[in-house]
């Protein structure tokens, strides 16, 4: 089996592509590196192709494969440029989507939970969705494409709506990385974790390990739906500095600030997971706990 990982060298598309080929698939990565880490994938063997999800060539470019997951996009939630993210995000969705039809194979893409935006809790994939910025609204733009799919599909799509993902292979997002990422940055450091006041925000916090092998069983489905992918827990800003203060060994206090994008913060997310268990037969294997400690033990503090 060969499958194309767009946004091959990015975050979660990296630790996919290398579930695959531990799977023993062949894996070909599509990225047009804009906001990449080359190191993602450096030992990793397999074909890289260097071009935008947008081209309008894409057949050409790519080789034989049998499923497309598609990971590229702008993943910036705090970009408020609407035109740029809904062409790369949806558009570029509906290239990759028209290029798996014509092929007649199999599309997993990413969705987000960001499309439920304050939506009651935990977040069911029934529920009407409320995207909150220019993000979360080109994935809703995507979702709402393959439900249209749900009765008649010429080819399985499974979307897969990732709640907030951390782990290895994140550095190169920034301010765009999860908090998990950044609260550590600043621990390492002896620094006073800043969060926004008053660290009460709850987050369903999902290990990138997780996240990438709910990704490789959604190869086997064979039908259309969209389904969450989560830990189904919500954790406070604050548990992740306790937990990251013991696995430091370390007792920092937070620093409270106020959050600039208020209106448009999901201050409550947690997944309701019973569709993923029913259809992947799978529970997420990493707690809050198992997952910060996998992460700074066996990746951080080997590379820091
Ligand atoms: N990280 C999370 O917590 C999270 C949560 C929900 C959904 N997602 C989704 O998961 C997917 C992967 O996110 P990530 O966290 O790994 O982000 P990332 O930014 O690390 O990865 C995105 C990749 O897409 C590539 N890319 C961007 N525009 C492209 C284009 N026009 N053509 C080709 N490649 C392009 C980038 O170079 C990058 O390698 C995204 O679709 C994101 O929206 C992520």
């Amino acid at each position: 089996m060969k499958v194309l990982v767009t946004g091959g060298s990015g975050f979660i598309g990296s630790n996919v592509a290398r579930l695959l080929k531990e799977e023993g698939i062949d894996v070909v990565i599509l990225d047009d590196f804009s906001h990449a880490d080359f190191r993602n994938i450096l030992d990793l063997d397999c074909e890289v192709i260097c071009a935008d999800i947008l081209d309008e060539n894409l057949d050409k470019k790519i080789p034989k494969i049998d499923a497309v997951i598609h990971q590229a996009a702008l993943t910036d939630t705090t970009l408020k440029d609407d035109r740029k993210m809904v062409a790369v995000n949806f558009v570029g969705f509906k290239n990759i989507l028209d290029f798996c039809i014509k092929r007649r194979i199999k599309l997993i893409y990413a969705s987000s939970a960001g499309v439920y935006g304050k939506g009651p809790t935990p977040m069911k994939e029934t529920q009407p969705p409320s995207p909150l910025n220019s993000y979360s609204y080109s994935k809703y733009l995507c979702d709402r494409e393959v439900v249209k799919f749900f009765k008649k599909s010429p080819i399985p799509i499974a979307g897969l709506r990732y709640f907030n993902v951390y782990g290895p292979g994140e550095s190169h997002k920034g301010k765009s990385s999860s908090m998990v990422f950044q609260l550590y940055l600043q621990m390492k450091e002896d620094k006073p974790p800043r969060v926004f006041k008053y660290g009460e925000q709850r987050r369903d916090f999902v290990y990138v390990k997780d996240v990438a092998y709910a990704t490789f069983l959604a190869l086997n489905l064979s039908h259309t739906v969209i389904v969450n992918v989560g830990r189904g827990e919500a954790r406070s800003f604050n548990e992740v500095i306790s937990v990251i203060n013991k696995v430091l060994n370390k007792n920092l206090q937070p620093e409270y600030f106020d959050n600039p994008y208020q209106e448009v913060y999901q201050e409550f997310t947690q997944a309701d997971l019973s569709l993923l268990k029913k259809l992947l037969k799978f529970t997420p294997r990493y707690s809050l706990e198992k997952g910060v400690e996998d992460y700074i033990k066996n990746y951080l503090t080997k590379t820091a």
